[in-house]
């Protein structure tokens, strides 16, 4: 089996349902984020706040490249499809599945998480924007599910049936 990419804005549920996924389809599942914070030894907030989010996206771009490309589901960080040499590496290597769920959705989620620098609930404008801007890009994605009303099991049982 090729890659399977799982693409989406912060808060979506890329992990817990690319989790569920790997395991559903029986292969190993890898999350950039975590994978990013064991090589470098550093928390993703830590690496935004000494380093800045450039250092942190060329860390994102060099990473998702030694991840395995066969029988394996990544779940990626929100801002990954911001590089197109990411886009085009998974496109090249698997299938990308975009997770959407709606603004509101995910504000209600993340209204207390202190661990995303680029969330901040206090600027909603500010957020709205940048979720505005990503969604022509994650649309590239090969499948798309809109999660905002569905359970877990539906949105596994969805894009099991397109794969
Ligand atoms: C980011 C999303 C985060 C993490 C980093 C930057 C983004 O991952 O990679 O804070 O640019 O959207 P999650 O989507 O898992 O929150």
């Amino acid at each position: 089996m090729k890659a399977i990419y799982i693409t989406g804005f912060m808060g979506a549920g890329k992990t817990s349902i690319g989790d569920k996924l790997a395991e559903a389809l029986n292969v190993q599942v890898i999350d950039t984020d975590h994978y990013i914070e064991q090589k470098v030894g550093e928390k993703i907030a830590a690496i935004f706040s000494k380093h800045g989010e450039q250092k942190f996206r060329a860390y994102e771009q060099e990473f998702l490249k030694e991840l395995p490309t066969t029988d394996i589901v990544v779940t990626t960080g929100g801002g990954i499809i911001t590089q197109a040499e990411n886009r085009n590496w998974m496109k090249q290597h698997g299938k990308i599945i975009y997770l959407h769920c709606e603004i509101e959705l995910i504000f209600e989620r993340l209204k207390d998480d202190t661990t995303r620098p680029l969330f901040d609930v206090q600027q909603r404008e500010k957020t709205i924007q940048l979720f505005h801007e990503r969604l022509p890009l994650y649309r590239e994605a090969d499948f798309i599910v809109d999660t905002t009303f569905k359970n877990i099991d539906q949105i596994i049982h969805e894009i099991i049936e397109w794969l």
